[in-house]
């Protein structure tokens, strides 16, 4: 079986380039004709997955709608209310079973987040900040003499100089191997994973067809991301590690225990004691590691830190979780200022990553991971301890790992990260994008 890579958008199969530049468009339609013209004009720029491997210019552009969006471009109340539920309401109506209260509360999000005007997103991302801007400028093309769309906020994102996320982690390196994606799996992928998990049109890993509301060239091909727009406390994060250890060989040792890999990128599975940059080389050893066989108690990666949570590998094995189930394609880009190196003290500026976490399924995935491996502990006999990074503080805020001569509680973890915007999205096939630029008033 292949999967149909011309008509499958482009990043759902592919990650950034590396150094990246984007930027992430959204639109509010107030006008259905609107929407579609400007659909029509942005298709044939659409990039497809078949397209990514030899773009023209190393730019990509995809485009996105939230069920908002679909219902304002026209589609049917039937085939809306067919959409899953996650999807119909929205992130913001979902945050207090996602754990966005306090001060990630949908009401502190970032417009237009959180039901102001997010309806159609275009996902730009460049090797080259003129890449991006040519793809900004078909955007502007697109919506020439339309009346009916407006832009309402525009995030740029680009790698910082550190080639690492904000809290110096380097990251985009684990991810599912998709049946039918092409190629052989990298060592440590384990079983492809049945495309339905990812995309409509395939079945899934429940031996189902993962199908959408309405007919099949509307949803062939397409896909749900979880967009997550968080602030990081760069500055927090390297206080609380110094008040961890005094010398940097603890704080970085704290660190990875936090994550579950050196913040190289090397992971504490391989190399659980020193980091070993020459593992994050080779794509062959990199993600190359399961927990269960020799690590079943977290001595060498926490069970409760924030990749073994999010992808429990096979260390779930003897429990009733199947984590083949909750897997997520993982996309993040990082947007604001770097905190310069060694600087504790905060210097008031906006930073943090948009993850995308794309799923064919909102509910049993995203939702799934956000709410019962991020959140809670439940799952791995942590009783309600949440992930040391990214995790909600409200109902706990210690994490507790294995060390040597005896286990390592940490306290009072501050909130490393806020909320500040989500959106379900659907990105549909180029298949399905025809379709609703050509759907009529009265579709079925
Ligand atoms: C500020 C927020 C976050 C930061 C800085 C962050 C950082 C990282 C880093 C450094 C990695 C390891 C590198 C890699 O494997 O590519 C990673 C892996 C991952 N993260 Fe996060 N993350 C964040 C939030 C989240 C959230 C909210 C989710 C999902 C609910 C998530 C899902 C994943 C997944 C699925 C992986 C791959 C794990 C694996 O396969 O081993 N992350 N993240």
């Amino acid at each position: 079986m292949n999967l149909e890579l011309h008509d499958i958008q482009g990043t759902v199969l592919n990650n950034r380039p590396m150094p990246y530049f984007g930027s992430y468009v959204a639109f509010r339609i107030n006008e259905a004709n609107a929407a579609r013209a400007m659909l029509r004009r942005l298709i044939q720029n659409v990039s497809s997955a078949a397209d990514w491997a030899a773009p023209k210019d190393n730019a990509w552009l995809n485009v996105a709608f939230t069920w908002e969006g679909l219902r304002r471009l026209g589609l049917s109340q039937e085939i809306l209310q067919g959409f899953p539920i996650e999807f119909r309401q929205g992130m913001a109506a979902r945050a207090a079973f996602l754990g966005d209260v306090g001060r990630s509360a949908p009401e502190l999000w970032d417009f237009p987040h959180g039901n102001n005007g997010f309806h159609a997103g275009l996902l730009i991302m460049a090797s080259t900040s003129e890449g991006r801007d040519d793809k900004l400028a078909i955007g502007h093309r697109a919506l020439e003499g339309l009346k009916g769309v407006e832009v309402t906020a525009r995030l740029d994102v680009g790698v910082p100089p550190t080639l690492r996320e904000h809290f110096g982690f380097a990251d985009g390196i684990s991810r599912p191997f998709i049946e039918g994606q092409g190629g052989e799996p990298l060592p440590g992928q384990g079983t492809p994973t049945k495309a339905g998990e990812f995309i409509l049109g395939y079945e899934n890993e429940l031996g189902e067809l993962a199908k959408g509301p309405g007919p099949e060239a509307l949803w062939r091909n397409g896909t749900y991301i979880a967009i997550r727009k968080i602030y990081q406390d760069v500055a927090a994060f390297r206080q609380y590690l110094q008040q961890c250890a005094t010398d940097s060989a603890g704080q970085e040792r704290v660190a990875a225990k936090m994550m579950g890999r050196w913040r190289s990128g090397c992971p504490l599975a391989l190399s659980p004691d020193v980091d070993d940059p020459s593992i994050v080389a080779d794509p062959k050893r990199n993600n190359d590691f399961a927990y269960f066989d020799d690590d079943r108690n977290g001595r060498k990666t926490p069970v409760g830190c924030h990749i073994r949570r999010v992808n429990p590998r096979d260390g779930l094995k003897d429990t009733m979780a199947n984590a083949r189930l909750h897997r997520l394609v993982r996309r993040g880009a990082a947007y604001g200022p770097t905190l310069a190196e060694g600087v504790t003290e905060d210097d008031g500026q906006d930073r943090g990553i948009v993850l995308g976490l794309i799923n064919a399924n909102p509910g049993r995935q995203f939702e799934f991971v956000q709410s019962q491996w991020v959140n809670d502990g439940d799952f791995q006999s942590q009783g309600r301890r949440t992930d040391p990074i990214v995790g909600r503080r409200d109902t706990s805020d210690d994490f507790a790992y294995p060390e040597k001569p005896v286990r390592r509680r940490l306290t009072r973890l501050p909130e490393f990260t806020a909320t500040r915007g989500g959106e379900h999205v659907f990105l549909p096939g180029l298949g399905g994008l025809r379709w609703l630029a050509e759907m009529r008033d009265d579709n079925p």
